[in-house]
């Protein structure tokens, strides 16, 4: 018998921060989870999908609505004010950060925002397989770790083989939309989607407009704070032949 798997053939783009909950924070995972928290069946890690696992979004929402996926969703303040202010969209919070899906959950209660689920998993085994191909109309990345030692880049989560991983989640035409305060960092995303056939630019000149969605986050605040300059980027997935 082979050994039980126990670690990634590649580097996640996160490392799980432990520490205790909140009194708050329990009572979200106890209460609020059966609503928004998914169930995510497991191969190799607790933050891993098992690759025969599909979610079926029409029965998770209880409708069919255009899906919005945002990547390290952090505290959930972009997505919870997003999914309050377009009740007719569907939106899907992928998260490692235990204290953020806690919070993320009870801003989401307090907005009465019913049309939110969040996903505790690694985020490119969410985008392809989990998510039915084409099954996302946007997919959003903003302040992703920046990794910016030079030993660590590797760990970056848009990386090379990342735009295809996206391409499986997005339907044609769908956004890829990216944000970041780190200039070497968005020079990266720009060439790797730049490179990859499945995508075209969605703006014109070096980089996109501030995605007016975008909620100020903390991670944008201590970036401006440092001097650093915000640079946008969204993509079109190209339609598939
Ligand atoms: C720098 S924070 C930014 C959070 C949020 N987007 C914001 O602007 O406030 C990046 C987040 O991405 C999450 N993250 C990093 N890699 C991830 C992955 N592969 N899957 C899921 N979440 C990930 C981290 O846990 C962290 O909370």
């Amino acid at each position: 018998m082979p050994e039980p798997r126990t670690f990634r053939d590649e580097p996640v783009s996160f490392v799980r921060r432990s520490g205790r909950m909140s009194e708050a924070q329990e009572r979200a995972f106890d209460e609020l989870a059966p609503f928004y928290l998914l169930e995510v069946p497991r191969a190799i890690a607790s933050t891993s999908v098992h690759t025969d696992a599909r979610l079926d979004p029409a029965a998770t929402y209880g409708r069919t609505a255009p899906l919005i996926v945002e990547i390290g969703s952090g505290q959930g303040h972009a997505i919870v004010s997003a999914a309050s202010a377009r009740p007719e969209d569907d939106f899907l919070a992928v998260e490692v950060f235990r204290a953020g899906l806690a919070r993320t959950m009870l801003d989401a209660d307090k907005a009465g925002a019913r049309n939110l689920r969040l996903a505790e998993a690694n985020a490119p085994e969410v985008l392809s397989p989990f998510l039915p191909a084409g099954a996302a109309a946007e997919v959003w990345i903003f302040f992703p770790d920046p990794w910016h030692k030079k030993r660590h880049t590797k760990r970056r989560l848009v990386r090379t083989g990342f735009p295809q991983t996206a391409a499986s989640a997005l339907a044609d035409g769908g956004l890829l939309r990216l944000a970041t305060d780190w200039e070497d960092y968005a020079l990266q995303m720009r060439e790797v989607l730049d490179e990859a056939p499945e995508f075209e630019r969605a703006f014109e000149g070096e980089w996109a407009e501030r995605f007016e969605g975008r909620v100020m986050t903390a991670f944008e605040r201590k970036g401006i704070a440092k001097g650093r300059d915000i640079r946008d980027l969204t993509y079109r997935r190209v339609a598939r032949s």
